[in-house]
């Protein structure tokens, strides 16, 4: 595994692979790596000539200082990981590089998925990321790019701006991987004390329990319900519970027949922010 950290270089090499017809499997991360990457790095392996691993954490998509500085940093053990594993090159490029010494975002309009949820919570963030992701692309050259859908909003994101930029990557979607009690994996769970960790699965078990509601029940009467139980649990606050069209990631208050609903959450433990979603299209005893 060659690990790759200047920008001149990565050009070159991705540019050799490109004239070789080598197909690139591009896994984007922010380090602090848990089995939820190294599935999406696995996969990008096995479908793809080169896979490709960034690590970078990108200033432009934090809106709070704090969260940024408190970002894990696991970088000798994601090393010592991605080595076990598909993953051929990994880039870790320096933020004055990468941002050619203006860490700015471009703004970017993603046909309004941008100004929903997390949106309307993290100013900035969606052009953030778009700008890193963009850049990314740029160098590094994917036939395909990985991303989780536990950032199902980020995931529609990118799909916008693949297409918009008419960059003609495939974008490719993976499961959320969670713990044995359900909490989905996120870098930030090694940030929550020993109590909030024991708390934290309550997240999936409401969104279990809002799927088999909304067999019968409407939108705004499952909403009131997760906003009661929140309200009852001493560790977690509830930031966003909303029923939203998968495509246009619009809240909806009433059912459609033809549309995929999906429920999206973000909740406080302490000051670590936690997000999770699920379909609800699915039966709810599935893990
Ligand atoms: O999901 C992440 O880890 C980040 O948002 C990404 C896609 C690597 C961009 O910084």
């Amino acid at each position: 595994m060659k690990v790759v950290r200047n920008i001149a270089e990565i050009r070159s090499i991705t540019s050799a692979l490109k004239s070789s017809h080598k197909s690139i499997g591009l896994v984007p991360t922010m380090g602090a790596l848990h089995q939820g990457h190294i599935s999406l790095v696995e996969k990008s392996g096995q479908e793809n000539d080169v896979c490709i691993v960034s690590i970078f954490v990108n200033p432009t998509q934090f809106d709070k200082k704090e969260d940024l500085i408190n970002y894990p940093n696991t970088l000798t053990n994601d090393l010592e990981v991605l080595k076990k594993t598909t993953c051929q090159i990994v880039f870790i490029p320096d933020a004055e590089a990468i941002y050619n010494n203006a860490i700015i975002s471009e703004e970017f309009s993603f046909d309004g998925l941008e100004n929903e949820m997390e949106g309307k919570h993290r100013s900035g963030h969606f052009d953030g990321v778009g700008t890193i992701v963009k850049k990314l692309f740029e160098l590094a050259q994917p036939t395909r790019a990985y991303f989780g859908e536990k950032d199902f909003q980020q995931l529609q994101i990118v799909k916008k701006l693949n297409s918009n930029e008419n960059l003609g990557i495939e974008i490719i979607g993976c499961p959320i991987f969670r713990e044995s009690d359900g909490l989905a994996m996120s870098s930030r769970n090694i940030r929550l004390t020993k109590t909030q960790r024991a708390e934290a699965p309550f997240i999936y078990q409401t969104l279990k329990t809002a799927v088999k509601k909304f067999e019968t029940e409407d939108i705004a009467s499952i909403s009131q319900w997760v906003s009661s139980v929140f309200a009852k649990n001493t560790s977690l606050d509830l930031e966003y519970f909303e029923i939203a069209n998968e495509n246009t990631l619009k809240p909806n208050t009433s059912k459609n027949t033809n549309t995929k609903y999906r429920a999206f959450i973000a909740v406080f433990a302490g000051s670590v922010r936690l997000i999770d979603n699920i379909s609800l299209q699915q039966q709810p005893n599935k893990p």
